[in-house]
Order: C-alpha cells, then structure tokens, then sequence
C-alpha cells in the first residue's frame, strides 16, 4: 500500500481524501511536478521546485515553501514506499472553496498532495536494450499557455489518447504553420547531420528538465552541437533521428512516425552518445 502525503499528513493511499469543492478536481486549477528519483537519489530536484513556483506564481497561488520543505515530503515519500526507482508526483491545487467561483478566492489554503510511483529503471546507453517509440502526429489543439504545468491536462490526455488508441507510444504535436512543438507528455527533438535540434522555449511548449538537463549537459560536452530553434514537420519525416525525453524516461529514440520509419527504423549513433552523457551527468542536477 502506497504512503502519500496530504496537507501535512503520511497516510495510506485509500485514506487520503479530498473536498469535492477542491478548485483542483472542480476546475484542474493547479500546478504539478514530476520528479524521478533512483535508488534514493533525485534527478534535477531544485529545477523541478523552480518550475513548479513559476506555474504557482503564474496563476496567483501563494504556497510559499521553500526548497527544504519539498525536500523532506521526497524525502520522507522516498523512505516510506522504498527506494527503488520512483516517481515523486507533486501537486498543488488552489483549494477548495465553499462555492464554485471562477476567480480565485480569498483566504483559501492551497492543497497539497503528493505521492510516489514505481518507473522504469533509467534507460542505459545501449541500442540493444532501448525500445524506439512509435509515434502519431496531431494538430497542437491545447491552450497557449504550455509553458505552464497546470494540472489541467485534457488537453495533453486527449493527444496523448489519439496515438495510444492506433498503437502508439506518443503523439507529436505540430501548431498552425506545420511546426513541431512537442508530444503529449514529452519534448520533442530531430537530429540532422549530427546536430541535436529542438524547438525553443515559448508559451508553446513545457520547459522540460529532462531538456533542461540535457542541452546543459550535451554543451558542457561538446561534442555534440545543438540549436534551439523552429522544426517543422517535414524536417521531421526528414530527419535522421528522433527524440522524445521526459523525467520518467531520459531520452527515448522514436524510430517511426505516422507509421514511416526514422533512420530505417534504426536506434541513431547520436542518441547512443546522449544517452551516454545524460546517464554519467544527471545527478548533478
Ligand atoms: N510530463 N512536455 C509535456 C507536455 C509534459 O507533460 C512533460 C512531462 C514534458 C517533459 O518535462 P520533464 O522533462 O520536466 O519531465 C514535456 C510528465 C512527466 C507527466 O505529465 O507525467
């Protein structure tokens, strides 16, 4: 049985109840994180916290915990559901009211939950043992405010539904002018002629930590360049590799899109060095 926290409480999963009135459940109005954590050691903790107090002070809720604070929840979370390879989900919703109000009530304390969940171990840096994803396409049908993780998903849910209902891993997603922007729940990134392209940070993508990590990590290196700049989708179908990365998976190699293989449906030499560097330089992040 999971132990989870809920406004100050450790409890059991099945014990941790929330209001209806939750602004949370009534209007997805709030903000989350997802954390990976092996074998006790978190990945990128201090900019996941950073990320998650932008969206909060995005959408005006006022939690005010510092990094400590979130540290001891992991922490504890990590101790209590051992510590094998972990998600850490954390979330904070406005709270909950005792009316159903659009504009953000006054005096009303912030919920706070937060759980772990088993992941898979972090991939290793070995085309054998890496499984590529399929991937859909769609249109980019979501809000223009996708810099923000707000719990609202539906959104992501219904483009994440679109792939998984044809047998794919993902869905790519690509806005009115044909341009890539990223997946449902991942950034998205092509590979030509060794270049690791990626589309830039704006309101219309999250600003991943895996992203994050791994641009940071690939420049300090340097050996393999890397832009930050529009892809279009027939750069994509063009391209030798590509990516999709998120926490809970580091660096996937997509290896067919809309049923048309990449790289003749062949894990890349460029994603085998990435990985390399990510999985020897992730945890000092
Ligand atoms: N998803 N883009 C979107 C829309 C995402 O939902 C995510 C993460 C990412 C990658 O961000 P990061 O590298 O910080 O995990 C990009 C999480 C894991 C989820 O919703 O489960």
């Amino acid at each position: 049985m999971s132990i989870v926290y809920l406004d100050g409480s450790y409890l059991p999963m099945a014990e941790a109840k929330i209001s209806p009135m939750d602004r949370g459940f009534l209007f997805g109005d709030g903000i989350y994180e997802v954390v990976p954590s092996y074998n006790g050691q978190m990945v990128g903790f201090a900019p996941h916290i950073d990320r998650m107090n932008n969206g909060m002070n995005a959408i005006g809720i006022e939690l005010g915990w510092s990094h400590q604070q979130w540290k001891a929840v992991c922490d504890s979370l990590i101790e209590k559901n051992g510590s094998g390879n972990l998600a850490l989900y954390l979330h904070v919703s406005r709270g909950a009211d005792t009316k159903r109000f659009h504009a953000y009530p006054e005096g009303v304390a912030p919920t706070v939950f937060a759980f772990a969940f088993e992941i898979p171990p972090a991939p290793v840096a070995d085309k054998s043992k890496v499984v590529g994803y399929k991937v859909a396409t769609s249109r980019d049908l979501r809000w223009e405010r996708c810099q923000i993780k707000s719990t609202a998903l539906l959104g992501n849910v219904m483009h994440f539904q679109h792939g998984y209902q044809q047998g794919a891993n993902e869905t790519l997603l690509y806005n009115e002018r044909n341009e890539l922007t990223e997946a449902s729940a991942c950034n998205a990134y092509i590979v030509k002629n060794g270049v690791v392209i990626t589309p830039p940070l704006d309101n219309q993508i999250l600003p991943g930590i895996t992203r994050y990590i791994l641009l940071d990590l690939l420049r300090k290196d340097g050996s393999i360049p890397v832009e930050e700049r529009t892809v279009t989708m027939d750069e994509v179908f063009d391209a030798d590799e590509v990516w999709v990365t998120s926490s809970s998976k580091e660096i996937v190699p997509v290896i067919e899109v809309d049923g048309k293989p990449i790289n003749n449906g062949e894990i890349g030499d460029v994603w085998l060095a990435a990985q390399t560097i990510y999985s020897a330089g992730k945890l000092n992040y």
